[in-house]
């Protein structure tokens, strides 16, 4: 297949334009790309008119398979009640934790489907997918199952995280050594048997697992070979990101309140920095993370929906891509780098995230003059088609 007359955001240094230029696929792959005047000869030609193409897009962080519904939680929170403080009462993460161990593996498929659906009309072509609603073993491989067959039923690479650690249940409330016990030696090892992790995460919060409980789930995890993330710094400075970078973690997630010793550990590690502003608007937090450190310091920056029931039900990456330049300072080339390039590499995915010869033909086309355009509307999609694996996925080609 040939795309040709595509203004091209390569995403290599930056946007890494060219400006009239065409991409050749073969077998699933990019083979070819640059100026379109000298372009190969190909079977299907497609000129697309100098509309834009950049890689399909990623999103590095959700919570997309859940059960129940915290709209009331919004309520409260607007009236005043602290979201740690509606944790602590046994809602947030819990409540759906009740809601999701109630559904049915049918039901939650068919509940993530529609999100799903709602979040692939944005051009994304590879997502994560935490588990962390479950706590108990059989619910948090239901919903790593329900994540894998998200994958079978729509045209998108699913990455699936075993979110294990993500608050202590109340019936472990007292004993975390025993919950800590379930996590590591009985659900992850018989999640990542029957093939349905692809890395670890935890919530390293004073709300959540400390430190020193959070390292005992990352030494399971690198018994297990399986690469780490880390929920850290989100709502304190607790100093996760320093433990995620020296067990080598992929990303750390959130860190609004990441100091400057964070930042150069994480820089040191090649650790990403992954912005979920998402969540920083839903519970309107008044501590945005180090952005101009992060910089200086060149840490990779990516931005995820971080899509779930409580803190930020988002289903759009356009729209975090506009929050992480509105609320975070982020540049427009920064949010798309963040979504594509960085995104990938937040999952250790080599083969993809830009446009070049041998990554995978992950591709979307849109309606628009400039890579810009798409971080600056909010509520206004303008993609026109999408490619995966060199195959028409959604939308019309011209
Ligand atoms: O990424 N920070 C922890 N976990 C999720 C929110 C979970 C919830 O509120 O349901 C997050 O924001
Ligand atoms: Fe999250």
């Amino acid at each position: 297949m040939l795309l040709t007359n595509v203004r091209i955001a390569t995403m290599i240094n930056g946007y890494g334009l060219i400006e009239n230029g065409s991409v050749l696929t073969q077998h699933g792959m990019i083979e070819w790309v640059g100026p379109a005047n000298v372009t190969p000869a190909a079977k299907a030609i497609h000129d697309c008119g100098g509309k834009l193409l950049t890689p399909g897009l990623i999103d590095c962080h959700t919570h997309l398979v859940y059960g129940g519904n915290r709209a009331h939680e919004f309520e409260m929170r607007l009236n005043g009640v602290a979201y740690a403080d509606i944790a602590k009462a046994g809602g947030g993460i819990m409540s759906t934790v009740r809601a999701t161990r109630e559904t049915s593996e049918a039901e939650l498929l068919k509940s993530a489907l529609k999100r799903l659906d709602s979040i692939l009309a944005e051009g994304i072509t590879t997502i994560e997918i935490k588990s962390g609603y479950g706590l108990d073993v059989e619910t948090e491989l239901k919903m790593l199952r329900v994540a894998r067959k998200l994958a079978m039923l729509r045209p998108v690479d699913v990455k699936t995280t075993f979110l294990g650690a993500h608050t202590f249940p109340p019936e472990f409330k007292e004993n975390h050594n025993e919950y800590l016990d379930l996590v590591c030696n009985r659900a992850l090892s018989k999640a990542a048997a029957e093939g349905l992790v692809d890395a670890v995460d935890a919530f390293c919060e004073g709300i959540a697992f400390s430190v020193d409980e959070t390292e005992s789930v990352f030494k399971a995890a690198k018994s297990l070979n399986i690469p780490i993330k880390l929920h850290a710094e989100q709502l304190s400075n607790l100093g996760g990101a320093k433990l995620a970078a020296r067990y080598g973690a992929m990303s750390v997630d959130h860190i609004e309140y990441l100091d400057r010793e964070g930042v150069e550990s994480i820089a040191a590690s090649g650790t990403v920095a992954v912005l979920l502003p998402g969540a920083y608007y839903y519970l309107r937090e008044k501590q945005a993370p180090p952005v101009a450190e992060l910089r200086q310091h060149k840490v990779p920056i990516a931005v995820a929906t971080d899509l779930n029931p409580g803190s930020s039900p988002v289903h759009s990456i356009l729209t975090t891509m506009n929050m992480a330049c509105v609320l975070f300072g982020l540049t427009p080339e920064e949010a798309l780098l963040g979504a594509t390039a960085n995104a990938a590499r937040a999952l250790g995915l080599a083969d993809r995230g830009t446009i070049a010869v041998g990554q995978r033909a992950d591709l979307a086309l849109w309606d628009v003059e400039r890579p810009g355009d798409l971080s600056y509307p909010l509520g206004f999609n303008p993609l026109k088609a999408v490619i995966r694996n060199g195959q028409a996925a959604r939308g019309q080609l011209p």
